[in-house]
């Protein structure tokens, strides 16, 4: 017991870390240039109009800023924000609970939508649609439905499989958006950007190399620049130099491409057992000790987006560029 409550507060305080990062209004948002456009529309034309924002959903893999816009949503309609998850919620029950409680135009955010179960998915029909919820009172013949009104809300809901979500869930999204991995030049504001919030001295091609390298993702570029700035301030003297960056994210087994052990651990075993593919997912997952769905929610989108795996009708295949990068030969360029 004692060590799931450690492993919970580890958990907190990185969740607490990485909120002290999150902008907090859309003109401190950095990337994702077509979303944050299309939301400053969308947010100034329903605050005109006195109404909620129109329900929104945010799809992609994690660590894109999916809550962070959730936030900042929240922020720019003057609103409460209330955040819960998928698997959080048991009961219909609960969800009832939840959106009873909300006020006029608040956000609830509700993360991993995609896991919601059916019961629950089934009272945010009506409670989307109409702002209501039907609550079944009395047992058999005497049996009665009466509803309840619910204040006009907006639902942020946030996936990483958009294709998992049923489709009349999907279909009550007014707004829907993908969100997409970061370039290195956007990663590297944001870099610049947390540095000066952390108050750590950064210096650019620091902040470059730390950007490379984090799979064009701002949760990890602000992970990385935290354990970078450890090594800044014990090895060095505390500004984050080129130098620094790449002692500390070669120490750090980031490479290059921003590949960690787990992505090469992939590419290896796609490689080394399976001669480089077609191999199923599944089949693939169980030879490297990984959930199926983690590998393909978190670590194959990057993969497929900078080439290093390719996805064919009979499973994933390892790239020449897989080979390449790993220094193995690839037998079918011999
Ligand atoms: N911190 C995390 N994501 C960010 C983003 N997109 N813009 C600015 N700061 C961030």
């Amino acid at each position: 017991m004692a060590r799931r409550v450690i492993h919970t507060e580890a958990i907190e305080e990185e969740a607490g870390l990485e909120n002290s990062l999150r902008p907090q209004l859309l003109e401190d948002y950095i990337g994702q240039e077509k979303v944050k456009n299309h939301l400053k529309i969308y947010i100034h034309a329903a605050k005109q109009r006195g109404e909620a924002l129109d329900h929104v959903l945010f799809y992609g893999p994690p660590g894109l800023g999916k809550t962070t816009l959730a936030g900042i949503i929240a922020n720019e309609m003057g609103v409460h924000l209330k955040v819960t998850s998928g698997p959080a919620i048991e009961k219909p029950g609960e969800i009832a609970a939840i959106l009873n409680n909300l006020q006029e135009g608040d956000v609830l955010f509700v993360d991993e939508i995609h896991r919601l179960n059916r019961q629950v998915e089934e009272v945010l029909y009506p409670a989307m649609e109409d702002f209501g919820i039907d609550i079944l009172i009395g047992k058999g013949a005497s049996a009665r439905s009466i509803r309840l009104e619910l204040p006009k809300f907006t639902l942020v809901g946030a996936t990483t499989r958009a294709g998992m979500l049923t489709a009349p869930l999907r279909d009550r999204f007014g707004i829907v958006h993908r969100l997409d991995f970061y370039n290195t030049e956007e990663l590297k504001t944001i870099v610049l950007r947390s540095a000066q919030v952390l108050g750590v001295t950064i210096e650019e091609k620091g902040a470059y190399e730390l950007a490379r390298r984090s799979r064009g993702t701002p949760r990890l570029a602000n992970r990385l620049l935290r354990r970078v700035r450890d090594f800044a301030q014990v090895k060095y003297d505390g500004v984050i130099t080129e130098e620094v960056a790449i002692f500390a994210l070669d120490l750090l087994e980031v490479d290059k491409y921003g590949l960690d052990h787990i992505d090469r651990n992939i590419l290896l075993t796609l490689i080394e057992k399976f001669h480089g593919g077609p191999v199923g997912l599944d089949t693939l997952a169980a030879a490297i000790g990984e959930d199926a769905g983690t590998l393909e929610d978190v670590y194959e989108p990057y993969l497929l987006k900078n080439g290093f795996l390719d996805r064919t009708p009979r499973g994933r295949k390892a790239s020449p560029k897989a080979y390449h990068h790993l220094g193995i030969t690839n037998p079918d360029e011999k």
